[in-house]
């Protein structure tokens, strides 16, 4: 091994080359490149590399090519993909068969060393001890995880917002990420040392929320037995980040539009004025517009806090997300339980299939308790609520050839040999109405069947 290890990076577009082959050579790896597979397979022949970073799409042989050819003859070096939007899909595929990571293209250079830095180590001990590589890590700019284009414009979005000032409005629903991606915009190398400052708007009283917004004197109301800082204070410099602040009354609403304007805010007790510097990111899970029609929220408080509106998909519409992710977070719960899980391919078309109300969060509990309560080497759709069951069996039985129709009805035979018979049980556990379930059984019996799939997780 040369310095840090040795990288073969393959790309046809030259300057990507370069620009990549410089920044690691400079990180102190000893770079090998190729513009194209046939070369890079003659090179990976000749001389064992450290990790492989290869583009996607190229003319002639690609770069799934080039990995099924790496994992069949080098199974314990690690690929690491850079693919443009289109390429998703196949990156995601990859990913599941053991790739070791992708980037979006550009990448982010920080995380692409890291991840580097994490193969060639992995490498390495699987050299000195033989076992198998462990899978692939799925962490993507500070622990955010997201290859979809959607997330791609998000962070897209996050990059160009980070160095200004403006006050942002994070919306989604909740469970998206939001407070992650709050996070995230402080995260720009000048302002990392500074403060950030969170405060949940819904979790604090309503008599409380002013002392812990602006701070009080001693003595200014009985139980203020001590001075207090506000979290504007706290937040000098720095941000401060208000989630949930739809729930804020009426009354605070307006104390925070004259600190928005006037930049000062006075303790309560006091009326010395203190200056205050501060970047404002809220965040919000209810349609802050449709609060403001309704009379819920002060029509110019909304305009000033939402001069940057970041939104969150929902993870049923970056459903594509749902592998990488499920596979983070199962790595990172077997590390804490110190237990060693796969996932099985019907887990995922069944996470796939679901519509994810608690979106991210929801995924990730799931996981978690599956891992705790497992006792095998995989985790199989039993392990999961039984709305997963039922999901996975679908899936698995339109990919077989069987009609929709034919998977319903055998959906509906199934849970209700699982309820023995009782209609109410067997209604609930297909997320379907009572009187939804008697028509598709009176359907069996002659006129036809209509779909239910559309109902199952959706109700
Ligand atoms: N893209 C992501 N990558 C990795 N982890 C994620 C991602 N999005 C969300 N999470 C995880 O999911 C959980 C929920 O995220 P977060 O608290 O940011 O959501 P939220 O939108 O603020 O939710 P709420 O509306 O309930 O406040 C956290 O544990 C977070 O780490
Ligand atoms: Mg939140």
């Amino acid at each position: 091994m040369n310095g840090k290890g040795d990288i073969l990076i393959v790309d046809d577009e030259p300057n990507a080359l370069t620009v990549l082959s410089a920044i690691l050579s400079e990180e102190g790896y000893s770079v090998l490149r190729s513009g194209d597979v046939d070369t890079a397979t003659e090179m990976i022949y000749t001389r064992p590399v450290d990790a492989v970073i290869t583009d996607i799409k190229m003319p002639g042989k690609d770069g799934m090519y080039f990995f099924d050819y790496v994992t069949k003859n080098h199974p314990d070096v690690p690929v690491i993909f850079l693919t443009a939007y289109g390429t998703v899909e196949s990156a995601v595929a990859a990913m599941t068969r053991g790739a070791f990571h992708y980037f979006m293209k550009p990448p982010d250079y920080p995380s692409l060393k890291s991840v580097l830095a994490r193969a060639v180590k992995q490498r390495v001990a699987n050299r000195d001890d033989g076992s198998p590589a462990e899978g692939f890590c799925g962490e993507y700019q500070s622990h955010i995880i997201g290859s979809t284009p959607e997330m791609g414009r998000l962070f897209e979005t996050v990059e160009a917002v980070k160095t200004s000032q403006s006050n942002v409005l994070v919306c989604g629903e909740t469970g998206t990420g939001k407070e992650l991606i709050a996070r995230a915009l402080l995260d720009d190398g000048k302002t990392k040392n500074r403060p950030f400052v969170a405060v949940n708007c819904a979790a604090i009283p309503k008599e409380l929320i002013e002392v812990e917004l602006f701070g009080c004197e001693k003595g200014a109301f009985t139980g203020a037995v001590s001075r207090r800082t506000g979290k504007f204070e706290e937040a000098a410099n720095g941000v401060i980040f208000l989630d949930e602040i739809s729930e804020l009354d009426i009354s605070m609403q307006a104390k925070l539009l004259r600190v928005l304007q006037e930049r000062e805010i006075e303790r309560i007790g006091s009326n010395k004025k203190i200056r205050v510097e501060f970047r404002l990111i809220s965040a919000t899970n209810r349609d802050l517009a449709e609060e403001v029609k309704k009379g819920r929220f002060r029509e110019d408080l909304y305009y000033r806090i939402n001069v940057v509106e970041i939104k969150v998909p929902p993870l049923r519409e970056r459903k594509d997300d749902i592998p990488l992710l499920a596979a983070a977070f199962l790595e990172e719960c077997c590390k804490r339980e110190k237990k060693k899980i796969n996932l099985l391919h019907e887990v995922i078309h069944a996470f796939q299939a679901y519509h994810w109300p608690g979106n991210v969060r929801q995924l990730k509990n799931i996981i978690e308790r599956a891992v705790v309560l497992s006792k095998n080497e995989s985790l199989t759709l039993a392990d999961l609520p039984g709305e997963f069951c039922l999901l996975g069996e679908t899936t698995k039985r339109v990919s077989d050839g069987k009609t929709l129709k034919e998977v319903e009805l055998q959906a509906i035979r199934d849970a209700l040999q699982t309820c023995k018979g009782n209609k109410s049980k067997t209604a609930k556990m297909l997320k379907i109405s009572r009187k939804a379930l008697y028509k598709r059984l009176n359907d069996e019996q002659g006129v036809g069947a209509s779909g239910i799939s559309a109902d199952i997780g959706n109700a």
